[in-house]
């Protein structure tokens, strides 16, 4: 059993701490938000995460793991610091770094013996060094310390089963000590373990998502060729997907990605490119697909109903995936915001992100389910697709919407049984001809 001090209680600091409670390690999770730091004392979770707040609960109760908002009560007997707090994108296309700057500095001045600091934040190549640096600078006597990159790969909706369960553990630091330290605590979960150097590992972040929203941008541009040619991108990726040289994941064309890391990290990667004098083509391309994507939905509904003004639109899922109540940088932000601003009216439905609506939305009506967004409905377009969404009884949905058109932003339904039951029906690159 080690002692672990996790600062910061998001989708990432919450998982991490939780499940090293649940491997046996005594855990004290920091936050400087105080409602989040009361509320989990009460068990009551800031997120939604499939598992989490059985979790929290049992290993809370066992006391494994402790929930506080100060630094010298998380720091007072821990061997290990993780970071994970936010590295939102930088007004410039950078990641914004205030966040570590401001936990590096406070667990300085804080700790009390000598101390491991792990990075799990997704951070620009050199940002061990400069928290080291940081670190150094700050402490109130001079202690030692080691700073070890940890990025973290887990994957919201299924977080805790990405972090029991992962591919690879990465893990850099110029002192192979420190890293053999780290690599203790995840020995459990008999995953392989890598141990490179801190830049080193801080880049397999950044290649790793890059590369991820590469093959979305690929298919979907594989799906506007298939759209102008006539033919089926989903089963042009079923048959990409059984060569072993390419595989299957991360081949569904739609909407395009989103979330709080595919786009800030693409756009932190192209910025530190450009910054060192590199050109980041391929990276500004997968951008660009991108951000198209999700203006074709916009422009398939224009061209089905002649304008948007005043026409009732109705949105299914807010989430910028399945399973998570994170409406980061989810198309539908996007996409709503196109429509409104062109008269469109807005009604919508999610099955836990409406909890967040108010902070990215305005004047949009939020149903109880999917069947109250369709009453008096012109179209209906799925953005997220969540399980509930692949069995709806479309006929009740028909009966209620003023015209039967859907475009369908995840290719969830099959072009010709749609057809067949009278719908007007745009997927993705489906190859239609109606
Ligand atoms: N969300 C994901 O799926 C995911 C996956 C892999 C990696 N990451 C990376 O992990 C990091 C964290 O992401 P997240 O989604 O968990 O962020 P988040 O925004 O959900 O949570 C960040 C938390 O840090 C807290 N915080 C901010 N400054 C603090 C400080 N000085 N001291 C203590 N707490 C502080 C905030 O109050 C918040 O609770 C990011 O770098 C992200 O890129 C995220």
């Amino acid at each position: 059993m080690r002692k672990i001090c996790v600062v910061g209680v998001g989708y990432v600091g919450l998982v991490t701490g939780t499940c090293f409670a649940d491997l046996g390690h005594q855990v004290i999770c920091v936050d400087v938000d105080e409602t989040k730091i009361a509320r989990l004392r009460q068990g009551i979770m800031p997120i939604y995460e499939p598992g989490l707040e059985e979790m929290v609960r049992r290993n809370a109760q066992a006391n494994r793991l402790d929930f506080t908002t100060s630094y010298e009560e998380g720091l007072a007997e821990a061997e290990f610091a993780f970071i994970a707090v936010g590295t939102p994108q930088g007004s410039g296309g950078e990641a914004d770094l205030q966040y570590v700057r401001s936990a590096a500095e406070r667990i300085a001045q804080a700790m009390v013996q000598p101390l491991i600091i792990v990075n799990k934040s997704t951070v620009p190549i050199g940002t061990g060094d400069w928290v080291a640096d940081i670190v150094r600078r700050h402490q109130k006597q001079p202690m030692e310390f080691w700073v070890v990159s940890n990025p973290e790969f887990l994957r919201e909706g299924s977080a805790i089963s990405d972090f029991m369960y992962p591919d690879r553990i990465v893990l850099g630091s110029l002192d192979a000590e420190a890293a053999a330290q780290v690599a203790q605590l995840y020995l459990s979960l008999r995953a392989p373990i890598m141990i490179t150097d801190l830049r080193t590992a801080e880049m397999i972040k950044y290649a790793s998502n890059a590369f991820l929203a590469t093959r979305i941008s690929f298919i979907n541009e594989i799906s506007s060729i298939c759209e102008a040619l006539g033919a089926d991108v989903k089963e042009v990726a079923i048959g990409m997907g059984y060569d072993k040289r390419i595989g299957p994941h991360f081949l569904d064309a739609g909407i395009g990605y989103g979330g709080s890391c595919f786009p800030k990290d693409v756009q932190a990667l192209a910025h530190m490119a450009a910054v060192h004098g590199c050109h980041p083509q391929l990276l500004r391309a997968v951008m660009d697909i991108n951000r198209d994507q999700r203006r074709q939905v916009v422009h398939k509904l224009r061209e089905l109903l002649g304008t948007l003004d005043e026409k009732v639109i109705g949105i299914l899922g807010l989430a910028f995936k399945p399973n998570t109540d994170d409406m980061r940088e989810s198309p539908a932000i996007e996409v709503i915001h196109l429509l409104q601003s062109e008269g469109a009216i807005i009604r919508a439905y999610d099955p836990v992100a409406m909890v967040n609506a108010d902070i990215y939305l305005h004047d949009v009506t939020l149903c109880q389910d999917v069947y109250k967004v369709a009453e008096g409905a012109d179209a209906l377009v799925i953005i997220t697709d969540w399980n509930e969404f692949k069995h709806l009884s479309l006929s009740k949905i028909k009966e209620a919407m003023r015209r039967p058109i859907m475009v369908d932003g995840r290719n969830i339904y099959d072009p010709q049984v749609m057809r067949n039951l009278g719908f007007v029906y745009r997927g993705v690159g489906r190859g239609y001809s109606d």
